[in-house]
């Protein structure tokens, strides 16, 4: 199978993953196996899908790989944080419902424990209609497969913790599902706007996370409170909130390097990600290749060096499934991911320079590692290549030159 823009949909093409409706996600607003009404493609733009899975011949391997329980894991955590999202939105006496949070985190968390490699199926929940809901899922998702890759670093970074506490995941999981709780809060004019917001608009933007803390603070523990309200804390000391002496409610400067908890350094990572890499009512949702080579460069200092290298071989730059166009002009599928070489995974070409298909069997696998003669120039018509330098690593460039 191929993950398709929407906006690519041709005639002919046929689901290989039903398309779930945003407003509830438990109802498909197309069943696998149909053939796509090309009179339904404008209603799904409008219902802002950006991409559905079709089904192609010679990969059907791919639909083993990408295993579907994810996304119904994923839904899982959506639906219990929206459900009570929602009641809180209503009457703002609503508590929050810590042990369905906690349910349906470790039953995602079991689901990436068993899996053999969890990375690979790195995909974010499906569109769904409320960003600060979805937002918050994608983040724990991320935060966790980030959170697992990482193990001997919890170990040492939190070491008042016996080993097997250290490494246990479900409150980076649960404060990252509510790190941006703060932001019920703010006026619904300043979240929403489309513009640039005023210095005074930002200042209280920035206050989301100690409006967070003072929501969660008596029902979770502080591993996972500290997160709400230390997730936009940046390694150089650049973040916010500012911190206040209590006894003279003196500003003191924000925390840097170690002084912030490795949870809330591993969530800001995947907070970022997700953000950047969504679509929001300022901004169009950016290519994974075109964020990470931001994170990369615009965001140097944000981010503790052992959490950062672990996150750039975790999340592809190029998902797999993609179509993608080679230099040469060939236009390729990408089946496989490279920690090593982040920007040159294994593809499968699809079709020729002139626009004929490759013939079955004769699809050629590249392995893009192997062939630095060749590269990726182009997704879904933009071209990659200004964001590729910042993510070739050491060797493929030294074997460039
Ligand atoms: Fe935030
Ligand atoms: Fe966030």
């Amino acid at each position: 199978m191929l993950r398709v823009p929407v906006h690519k949909i041709q005639p002919g093409m046929i689901l290989a993953r039903p398309v779930p409706l945003p407003s509830d996600p438990f109802r498909y607003l197309l069943q696998r196996d149909i053939e796509i009404p090309m009179d339904l493609v404008p209603r799904l733009k409008q219902l802002g899908i950006l991409e559905v899975w079709v089904r192609h011949r010679d990969l059907e391997f791919l639909e083993e790989i990408i295993d579907e329980e994810l996304s119904d894991r994923q839904r899982e955590v959506y639906m219990n944080v929206r459900r009570n999202f929602e009641s809180i939105m209503h009457d703002s006496n609503t508590e929050l419902d810590m042990v369905n949070f906690q349910q349906s985190i470790s039953e995602l968390f079991t689901f990436l424990k068993k899996t053999s490699c969890p990375d690979i199926l790195l995909q974010k929940l499906d569109a769904f209609d409320n960003y600060l809901m979805s937002h918050s899922t994608n983040t724990c998702y991320l935060a966790l497969l980030l959170g697992m890759k990482l193990e001997r670093y919890l170990i040492d970074q939190r070491r008042h913790k016996t080993a097997r506490d250290a490494k246990d995941l479900h409150l980076l999981a649960l404060g990252c599902l509510l790190h941006d709780i703060g932001k019920m809060q703010i006026s619904k004019k300043i979240l929403h706007k489309p513009g640039k917001l005023t210095d005074e608009e930002m200042a209280e933007m920035q206050r989301h996370p100690n409006y967070g803390y003072d929501m969660v603070k008596g029902s979770m523990p502080a591993p996972a409170t500290q997160i709400v309200l230390n997730h936009h804390q940046r390694f150089n000391g650049t973040g916010y909130p500012k911190r206040t002496d209590y006894k003279t409610s003196a500003e003191l400067p924000a925390p840097a390097d170690r002084q912030i908890p490795i949870f809330s350094r591993i969530a800001i990572m995947a907070d970022i990600y997700d953000a950047a890499t969504t679509r929001r009512c300022y901004s169009e949702a950016k290519p994974p290749v075109q964020v990470l080579h931001e994170m990369r460069t615009w965001c140097r200092g944000f981010f503790d060096p052992v959490v950062e290298e672990a996150f750039y071989r975790t999340v592809p730059a190029f998902p797999i499934g993609q179509i993608v166009t080679l230099s040469d002009g060939v236009e390729a599928v990408v089946v496989d991911f490279n920690p090593d070489y982040p920007v040159r995974p294994k593809v499968q070409c699809l079709r020729t320079p002139d626009g004929r298909r490759f013939e079955h069997p004769a699809l050629e696998e590249i392995d893009l590692a192997l062939h630095i003669d060749l590269e990726i120039v182009s997704v879904d018509g933009t071209d990659v290549r200004p964001y590729m330098a910042s993510q070739e690593s050491a060797e493929s460039v030294l074997a460039l030159v």
